[in-house]
Parts: C-alpha cells; sequence; structure tokens
C-alpha cells in the first residue's frame, strides 16, 4: 500500500514509519515539524513539510500521490498544558483530523488509522480498562482525541471511510535509530533516563499519596515497537475489510512510578535520585488496559516488556545524549 503517515517525524510516528517500510508499504511523511525531527525520518519514507490545517497543502499533496491509507499522529500531546490553553488542543488536534478526513474525501481514500489515547477514559474504574468503558476525559487532549473518535463514524456513514482508533496507553522504548525526544519532555521514562545520564539531577514523583499500592501513579506502558506493528496490523484489518473500531494497545500490566525508578536504577546502575513533588493535576492513579479485542480482532499482542522498554531506551540516550539534531 501507498500510506500517508501524518505526523511522522514524531516518536512513534517515526517508529511506525520504519515499520510500515519493512513490511513492504511505500510511505510518504507530511508533519509540520513543530515537535517531529527530519533527521527521525527515515531515508526510504519521503518528507513533505507542512501543516495538516492547511487545506491547499493537503490538496497539493494528496493530487501528487495516490494514497491507499492514511494513519494520522499529528497531534499536541502534553495534557497539562491543555488545560491551560485548550483553543490550542482543540484546533490543532481536531481541526487537522477535520482538513485531513476533508482531503481524504476529495481524493477518494477509503482508510484511516487515528491515533487516540488511554486519556480518553478519564479517571476510570481501576480494572482493566476494556473499550465499552465510557469515555470521559479529564482534560482537554482527552477531550480532543474523544472528539477525534467521534468525527470517524460520521465519515463513514457519508464517504465510506473505514477507520480504526488506536488507543495508546503509556509509550516507550526505543529502536536502535529512533527513540524519545520531546522538547520539553513531560514523560516519565526519558525524564528518568536523563537523571541517569547527568541532565538533571533528581527526578520528581508527582504524588506518594494516590490510591494504588505504593501510593504513586500505576500506568501501562507498552513498547513503541509494539505499538507501531499495531498500526501495520490495523492497515491488514482495514483491508480485509475488517469492521474497525477501537482499540486499546497496552502492555496489559500496570506499574507505579516506583517500580519504573526500581527498574531504571537497576538497569542503568544509577542510584536515581527522587524527589517527591505534590500530585500532577488531571493524573488519573490507576490505568491499565485490557488488550483483548486487539488481540481477537487485530491479531495484535505487546511481545516486549518493562526491561526491553527501559533498555532500550537507554541505549538510544546514550547514543543520543542530545537527542535528534537541531
Ligand atoms: P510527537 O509530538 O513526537 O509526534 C507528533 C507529531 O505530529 C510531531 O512530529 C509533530 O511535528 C506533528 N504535528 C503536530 N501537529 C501537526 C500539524 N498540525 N500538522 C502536521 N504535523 C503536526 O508525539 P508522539 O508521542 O509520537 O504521539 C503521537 C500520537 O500518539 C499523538 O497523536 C498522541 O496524542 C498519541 N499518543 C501518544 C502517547 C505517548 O505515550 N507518547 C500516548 C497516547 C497517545
Ligand atoms: N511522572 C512523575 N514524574 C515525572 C513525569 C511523570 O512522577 O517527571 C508520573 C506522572 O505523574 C504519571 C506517570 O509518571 O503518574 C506517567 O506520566 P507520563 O507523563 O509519562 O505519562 P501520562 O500517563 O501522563 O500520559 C501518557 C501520554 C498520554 C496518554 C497517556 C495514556 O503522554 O498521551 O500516557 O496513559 F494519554
Amino acid at each position: 500500500m501507498r500510506v500517508l503517515v501524518v505526523g511522522g517525524a514524531g516518536y512513534i510516528g517515526s517508529v511506525t514509519v520504519e515499520r510500515l517500510l519493512e513490511a513492504g508499504h511505500e510511505v510518504v511523511v507530511f508533519d509540520s515539524l513543530v515537535s517531529g525531527h527530519a533527521a527521525a525520518v527515515h531515508p526510504q519514507a519521503e518528507l513533505v513539510v507542512g501543516d495538516a490545517r492547511d487545506d491547499e497543502a493537503l490538496g497539493r499533496l494528496f493530487a501528487a500521490h495516490r494514497f491507499d491509507a492514511v494513519i494520522h499522529l499529528a497531534a499536541y500531546i502534553q495534557a497539562g498544558e491543555s488545560v491551560r490553553h485548550p483553543g490550542r488542543y482543540f484546533a490543532n488536534n481536531v481541526g487537522s483530523l477535520i482538513c485531513v478526513l476533508n482531503a481524504m474525501v476529495a481524493y477518494e481514500v477509503g482508510m484511516i488509522v487515528f491515533s487516540s489515547s488511554a486519556a480518553v477514559y478519564g479517571v476510570p474504574d481501576p480494572i482493566p480498562i476494556t473499550e465499552d468503558a465510557p469515555l470521559r476525559p479529564v482534560n482537554p487532549y482527552g477531550a480532543s482525541k474523544a472528539m477525534g473518535e467521534h468525527l470517524l463514524p460520521w465519515y463513514r456513514e457519508a464517504h465510506g471511510i473505514r477507520y480504526v482508533s488506536l488507543r495508546y496507553f503509556n509509550a516507550a522504548g526505543a529502536t536502535s535509530r529512533l527513540g524519545e525526544d520531546h522538547r520539553p519532555e513531560t514523560h516519565l521514562l526519558p525524564i528518568a533516563l536523563e537523571v541517569a545520564i547527568g541532565r538533571r539531577e533528581a527526578l520528581p514523583i508527582y504524588g506518594t499519596e494516590h490510591p494504588t499500592h505504593d501510593g504513586t501513579c500505576v500506568r501501562d506502558y507498552v513498547h513503541v515497537l509494539d505499538l507501531a506493528q499495531a498500526h501495520v496490523q490495523a492497515l491488514e484489518h482495514l483491508s480485509r475489510g475488517g469492521q474497525g473500531g477501537a482499540y486499546n494497545l497496552g502492555g496489559g500490566r500496570g506499574y507505579s512510578v516506583l517500580e519504573v525508578v526500581e527498574t531504571v536504577r537497576r538497569i542503568t546502575g544509577h542510584p536515581l535520585p527522587t524527589q517527591s513533588l505534590p500530585p500532577r493535576p488531571g493524573d488519573p492513579p490507576y490505568l491499565v488496559a485490557s488488550w483483548e479485542r486487539a488481540r481477537r480482532e487485530l491479531g495484535w499482542q505487546p511481545t516486549r516488556d518493562l526491561d526491553d522498554m527501559v533498555a532500550s531506551a537507554w541505549e538510544w540516550m546514550r547514543a543520543h545524549p542530545q537527542g535528534y539534531p537541531r
């Protein structure tokens, strides 16, 4: 297939592009580089720089290529920032998806894989979350992802565009070439590794009195390569005529912040000083996925554990101590 990857210069997108190429697909990346990196785009993929809210740029792009499918990852991703600047998040995360869907209608592209998030659930009951749980986002970032998901059935009904929404839980890990380089970085594992490599003095721990077994938040970490593989399988599912829908993607096991810290200490050999801070507003205490539907319908399952995520991210950080070239 010829696949357009919108947001393919970012962390999850760049790894997805690499997996798509390995699986034999042709790939064009469209990315504004607002947070992505040109150096992260595989040389076998064409990179077109532009904003996905620019209808004219999308028109030129779709006219120049006959795409079979689109993967839409472009978004702003910081839940905390979204509370202070909701308009920015709705305009980019919902606006870019609408423009891409409209271009798909105009150029008759019939399949899309949309990057959604566990953030659509808000503060769910503390059991492995299934896709049938109500969507009750607690910040504009999560709300923007839920809105994106709500748009898709209408485009299917009116224009026959079939879709898969992938609700990623906490992406982590690296490949030998590609890693996580968000600026500013807000995610737990890369921040812990920045302490280990000497770029920060201590790891902040946001809240030690959450209602969890050790008082710190529990998350379900999933290797970025397993996420990338899910996109390949989602496209295969759609091209077989599959019904699509929403799928949780997680490792299926929760780790508390303190358990992640212990794993980082063990793998890096660094004492990793920590500093207790008040809870981060809007942080759900416990998020663990049931990925049974993805297994059943997409044939997907996570294959790498937290040790693999920490070890691969640590290797990437040591090989790229300054991240991607600026
Ligand atoms: P990222 O910031 O590394 O990647 C996003 C990419 O989109 C960047 O390359 C950025 O330049 C591009 N982009 C943003 N707005 C754009 C626009 N208007 N036009 C063109 N390009 C634009 O983030 P990521 O961690 O790789 O996340 C990718 C997707 O996965 C996002 O949609 C995010 O919401 C979702 N997600 C991520 C996680 C996670 O743990 N990282 C978890 C759940 C969901
Ligand atoms: N945390 C710390 N210290 C830090 C950074 C994070 O204690 O320096 C804690 C957070 O409070 C949270 C946990 O570590 O309890 C994980 O935080 P991250 O920032 O790494 O990730 P989030 O769970 O907040 O969010 C990520 C993605 C979202 C996605 C969500 C799904 O950024 O897009 O996972 O679970 F929706």
